[in-house]
This record gives C-alpha cells, sequence and structure tokens, in this order.
C-alpha cells in the first residue's frame, strides 16, 4: 500500500501533477481570470518549481516560480479564499524567495493587479518594492485590459542553501528569461530593493 500521509502541521511540498484537480479547484475559486490545467501542465514541462502548502485538510495554497540567468520570476502565488489572512501567503512568498535563493540568482520580480490590494501589501511586507508596470498586460471584463504592476526583490550577494532543499538536487537547466533586463527598471530596482 502506498498511502499519501498529510501532514497536520501546513507543509510546504513540491507540487505533483497529481495535485492538479485540488489546485485547480482552488485556482478558479481565488481568480477572475484563472490558469487552466494547461497552464499548470506546461510549467511543470518547462522546468518551473512548482509548490504547495499542505496541511491534514488538503492543499492551502500554492506557488510558482521560474529561475534562470540570475533572475527568479514569481509566477503564482494563491492561497485558497477560505484560508486567507492566516499568514499562509506570507509563508508562501517566503519560502518561494528562499528557493530562488537557492537558485543563487540576484533579483526576484513579479507582476500583480493594481486592483490586488492584499498581495501588493504581502509583498511589500515581504521586501519587494514597485519598479514599474506592464500596461495592458492583464485580461479584465467586458474585454478590457488592465495594467500589471512590476515588483522586485534584490537578494543580495550572500548565497545560503537552506537545509529545506534537496541539495543532492541541482538546480533546473537554464531557461528562457522571461524578463530581459531594461535599463530603467535595473535602475529602478538599484535604488529601492534591499
Ligand atoms: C494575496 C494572497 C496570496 C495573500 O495570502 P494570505 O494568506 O491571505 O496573506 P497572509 O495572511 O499571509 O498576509 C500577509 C500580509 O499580506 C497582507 N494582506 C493579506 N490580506 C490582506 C488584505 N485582505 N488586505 C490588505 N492586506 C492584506 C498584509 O500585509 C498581511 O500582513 P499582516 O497581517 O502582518 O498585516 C491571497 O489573498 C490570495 O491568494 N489571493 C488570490 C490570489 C492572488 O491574488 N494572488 C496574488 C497574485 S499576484
Amino acid at each position: 500500500m502506498n498511502a499519501i500521509v498529510k501532514p497536520q502541521v501546513p507543509h510546504v511540498r513540491p507540487m505533483r501533477v497529481e495535485d492538479l484537480p485540488e489546485v485547480l479547484a482552488i485556482e478558479v475559486r481565488a481568480y477572475e481570470f484563472p490558469w487552466t490545467d494547461g497552464v499548470f501542465r506546461d510549467c511543470f514541462k518547462a522546468g518551473y518549481s512548482l509548490w504547495v502548502l499542505e496541511s491534514a485538510v488538503g492543499i492551502l495554497g500554492y506557488g510558482v516560480l521560474s529561475a534562470a540567468a540570475q533572475e527568479a520570476h514569481v509566477l503564482n502565488l494563491c492561497v485558497a479564499p477560505e484560508y486567507q489572512g492566516q499568514g499562509h501567503g506570507r509563508r508562501l512568498i517566503n519560502r518561494l524567495v528562499d528557493l530562488a535563493r537557492w537558485h543563487q540568482v540576484e533579483r526576484v520580480f513579479l507582476e500583480v493587479r493594481p486592483s490586488n490590494h492584499a498581495a501588493i501589501a504581502l509583498y511589500h511586507r515581504s521586501g519587494f518594492c514597485e519598479i514599474g508596470n506592464r500596461p495592458n498586460y492583464y485580461p479584465a471584463r467586458n474585454g478590457r485590459r488592465e495594467d500589471a504592476v512590476v515588483m522586485a526583490r534584490l537578494l543580495g550577494l550572500s548565497v545560503r542553501q537552506t537545509q529545506d532543499w534537496p541539495a543532492a538536487r541541482a538546480p533546473p537547466r537554464r531557461l528562457r528569461s522571461l524578463r530581459a533586463s531594461s535599463s530603467p527598471r535595473t535602475a529602478a530596482l538599484n535604488n529601492c530593493c534591499g
């Protein structure tokens, strides 16, 4: 028998393809414009890091990070609506930042809707700062588009490898950087992030 025992205390572990039905059930409740099953599968195929926060009741939230060429990118961070406001989002973003350090990147980027005040507050409290915006980045109601706020955090030069990340597992192969550095952005980043 190969039963999977769910942890009593919330615990972060790698997402498995078998988790996708549970993850998608959260995704469609948490977002007005949710990722599809295919988007998550593409992230697995691309070698991105997908993690879930799980407890005895099941998956509480999850995060997706890509890392390549000195940069990491938070592609998704989500806590099930009924478990929001209990520190799980903070725990997940901290773990993604920790994972980015393990990948030895210098900067972590993310995009967020300007209307998403909870997420922006979380990212500010986690050391991210706003460095620009991307016009018409997100789909919005009535066929419109919404800008994205671009946020970033510099990780500094000291690289630490935590006990939590498997030492034997090499960082994934270098992936195409999702974000090419632009000088205004780099200047903004150097000015405000620590
Ligand atoms: C954004 C999200 C991940 C936050 O997760 P969470 O578990 O609710 O957040 P936490 O309980 O860890 O809160 C951490 C910090 O976030 C901020 N925050 C969280 N919810 C907030 C809210 N409703 N309003 C304002 N700030 C909020 C606070 O600064 C909080 O710190 P504090 O309690 O010390 O003040 C969660 O709301 C979510 O999954 N939303 C839907 C998906 C989403 O929008 N993801 C972000 C995409 S960019």
